[in-house]
């Protein structure tokens, strides 16, 4: 009799037991693209809806694709062996109010490789959901020097440098009238973080002793760095 008597319970208990953990749940993202600056931090935040304690369940940020595994934290444990390299000592789960359903991720220092499309993930046994939201990043960068080379007798060479700029920027030279003057030519490369350094190059005329300005500007962020030299004998 007893051992049937423990089948019995066996079978009962799941069907009897309110099952509240089955529920299942969506998973919100932020709710507009993620601007991040170069340098500064990013926080990616998701959370469940409808509220519930996520301290059981496996969070993931990945990249693009699920195996562009950016964090991963698990069950109180955070197992990382296939993090991007590239985000490696950049990442930190931001934990504390994981009983309410949220969860962030911390990035920092931000770099231009971090801009693309992001998904968080939550994962409950064998159910899960995730949100998918965009991350741009923009920086402005270092103002702008102007070097004088001779040229000729009646010219100047003018060289105007900036590093650190993303997107790429746009470069200006402009006359004191504020008319742009066409450079000989200029130059636009990505260092090795991704970051625009920019060189433009303009020849004046010594006579003219006028004075010129090299602009640069950062388009997303409306963000302008300029100098200004006099040209005289
Ligand atoms: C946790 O929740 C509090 C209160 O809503 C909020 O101020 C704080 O920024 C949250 N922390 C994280 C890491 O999201």
């Amino acid at each position: 009799m007893k051992p049937l008597c423990v089948v019995i319970r066996t079978l009962l208990l799941p069907v009897l037991l309110p099952w509240p953990s089955s529920g299942q749940f969506h998973v919100i993202g932020p709710s507009a693209p993620i601007n991040a600056l170069v340098g500064e931090e990013a926080v990616l935040s998701c959370h469940l809806d409808p509220m519930m304690d996520a301290q059981n369940m496996e969070v993931r940020w990945y990249r693009n694709h699920p195996s562009g595994l950016v964090h991963r934290y698990g069950a109180s444990w955070e197992h990382m062996e296939q993090q991007m390299p590239e985000y490696q000592g950049r990442t930190e789960f931001l934990k504390e109010n994981i009983t309410k359903g949220q969860a962030a991720l911390r990035i920092h220092p931000i770099r231009p490789f971090d801009e693309g499309v992001y998904s968080c993930l939550f994962e409950k046994s064998t159910y899960n959901s995730e949100a998918q939201f965009e991350m741009f990043v923009t920086g402005s960068g270092v103002s702008p020097r102007i070097h004088i080379q001779p040229g000729n007798t009646r010219e100047v060479k003018l060289t105007c440098t900036s590093t650190g700029w993303y997107p790429e920027p746009e470069v200006q030279w402009k006359d004191l009238q504020g008319q742009h003057l066409a450079p000989d030519f200029e130059t636009k490369t990505k260092d090795k973080n991704g970051l625009f350094d920019v060189e433009t190059f303009l020849t004046m005329d010594k006579s003219s002793r006028e004075g010129v300005s090299c602009h640069i500007r950062n388009p997303i962020l409306n963000v302008e760095k300029e100098v200004y030299i006099s040209v005289s004998d």
